[in-house]
């Protein structure tokens, strides 16, 4: 194998057959890493408990005289669980070496091996490794900017939130729509948070970033000399978060073929590498998002009618941001005060009219362009508070249109539907807010039938069959 070690990668090799360990002691060396060797299982756990820096990964013969390569394995894991083990059997011991796998080795041969393999196998122990390891020091670096929280008190998000929870540590795929911004890939970061995966990896791959070619061995990795250009193996995306989760994201963007490849990823829960003639075994909880109206993709043709199937298991709709503008100042706020501590200014809020500029604005890039605007606000403000002069003049237009002012024709005139409609949204968000969602109940307070508020619902955009469904007790699963 021709992989490149990064320098000081030091391996535990522990062998009793002095030839053997001899033997792989120069394999290694040749493959760059540094080795210690122990010639038993005692002197591995005096190495292991004594080693200024946990082993990345351990070669362990598994029946030693004087003890057994599984009590190195507990005790490697013991000393860091990233520690990855590799296990070296006699055919006689292989039902031991399954066992092992099941405690935690990274894998097993069996004597008599390639030595190649071998040493194909701890690169990719190592690569695994240094993939957990990574993660785990973005994670944590992530949690300390911001966290995975997402915030919401209006009804529309606090379903999404509730549904989120409920879903987090099943299996399902989860398919996760709404417009640019909405908070799609939060959403998703905070499921894997909440899931029995948290401690695994989460992984997002862009699906509208590659090209077709380049995109099936990102996914599902690559054999060496699969095509050209593919001068080692890879593993790709899905064998990387093994024990985690991926994002798939953009995924209404992933071309037809992939689609094929994909629905069976899901349906085997294994992956064929490209040039591969074996399919390997993956544990990957699937998430995908789109802004794409996926159903109109199916009917086109241009998403397949299976795929669409098996990633709808559950579905999450973020709601625009125009439509919970209750959630405005509280995602402003917050969005203050994380910008404030990083640029250590004393911004603490707004003005009334900066803040009833802000509410009123329609944010077509959703919570991604309140974020930018407050970003933008807290490094211009000169006082403790955000003015309609810190505010971009798109935002800032619309403190003079409150909405009692609705009713007053403006010296330019207006657009009578555009208004009117706007009217009409806004009090049927209001009458839905104020009477918890329960629809029979907003209509009263908007003295309409049931079956309008309905229909003026849907005209808006602002109500669609899940919620119909839901209402009459018909929740989905
Ligand atoms: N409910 C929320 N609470 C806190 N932050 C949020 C929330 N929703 C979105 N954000 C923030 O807004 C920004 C955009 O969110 P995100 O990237 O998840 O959107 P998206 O739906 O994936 O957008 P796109 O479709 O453009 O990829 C991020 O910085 C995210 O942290
Ligand atoms: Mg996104």
């Amino acid at each position: 194998m021709t992989s490149i070690v990064p320098p000081k990668v030091t391996l535990l090799l522990v062998e009793d057959e002095p030839g053997l360990r001899q033997m792989l002691e120069i394999l290694f060396r040749r493959e760059g890493y540094a080795v210690v060797s122990a010639p038993g299982c005692r002197a591995a756990l005096d190495a292991i408990a004594s080693a200024p820096q946990p082993f990345p990964a351990i070669v362990t013969d598994l029946s030693m005289p004087d003890g057994s390569g599984l009590d190195v394995l507990a005790a490697a894991k013991n000393r860091s669980p990233a520690t990855e083990v590799i296990l070296v059997t006699a055919h006689s011991t292989m039902e031991n070496a399954l066992s092992a796998m099941r405690s935690g080795a990274y894998d097993f041969v069996a004597k008599p091996f390639d030595a190649q393999e071998l040493a194909a196998l701890v690169g990719k122990a190592i690569e695994k490794r240094a993939i957990v390891v990574e993660n785990q020091r973005l994670k944590a670096h992530l949690s300390r900017i911001s966290s995975t929280e997402v915030l919401g008190k209006s009804l529309a998000m606090r379903q999404v939130l509730e549904l989120a929870s409920r879903i987090a540590s099943a299996r399902t795929t989860v398919l996760i729509t709404g417009e640019s911004g909405t908070g799609k890939e939060r959403v998703a970061r905070a499921i894997h948070e909440r899931s029995d995966r948290a401690a695994g990896p989460f992984l997002v791959v862009n699906c509208g970033a590659l090209p077709e070619a380049l995109m099936e061995s990102e996914l599902f990795g690559h054999e060496k000399g699969a095509f050209t250009g593919a001068a080692s193996k890879s593993l790709g995306l899905f064998r990387q978060a093994d024990g985690g989760t991926v994002l798939l994201d953009e995924v209404g963007e992933l071309p037809l073929s992939l689609q094929v490849k994909l629905l069976r990823v899901l349906q085997e829960r294994s992956v064929r590498p490209v040039g591969a003639a074996q399919e390997v075994p993956v544990d990957v909880r699937v998430l995908a998002a789109t802004n794409r109206d996926v159903e109109a993709d199916v009917a086109s043709g241009k998403f397949r009618q299976d795929l669409y199937y098996r990633l709808n298991v559950i579905r999450l709709t973020l709601p625009p941001l125009r439509d919970r503008p209750e959630d405005v100042p509280l995602l402003a706020e917050r969005f203050i005060r994380r910008f404030a501590a990083e640029m250590g200014k004393d911004v603490v809020g707004f003005t009334p009219d900066g803040l009833r500029a802000l509410t009123s604005y329609r944010f077509p890039g959703n919570v991604r362009e309140l974020e930018n605007v407050i970003e933008r606000a807290v490094a211009l403000s000169a006082s403790r508070v955000i003015g309609l002069g810190d505010l971009p003049e798109s935002i800032s237009g619309h403190a003079a249109a409150p909405a009692q002012r609705l009713l007053e024709l403006p010296q330019e005139g207006l657009n009578l539907d555009d208004v009117l409609s706007e009217a009409e949204r806004r009090l049927l968000l209001a009458a839905l807010e104020r009477s918890g969602g329960v629809r029979k109940r907003a209509a009263e307070l908007l003295g309409i039938t049931f079956r309008s508020l309905r229909y003026r619902l849907k005209k808006l955009g602002l109500g669609d069959d899940e919620e119909d469904a839901q209402e009459s007790g018909d929740v989905e699963s």
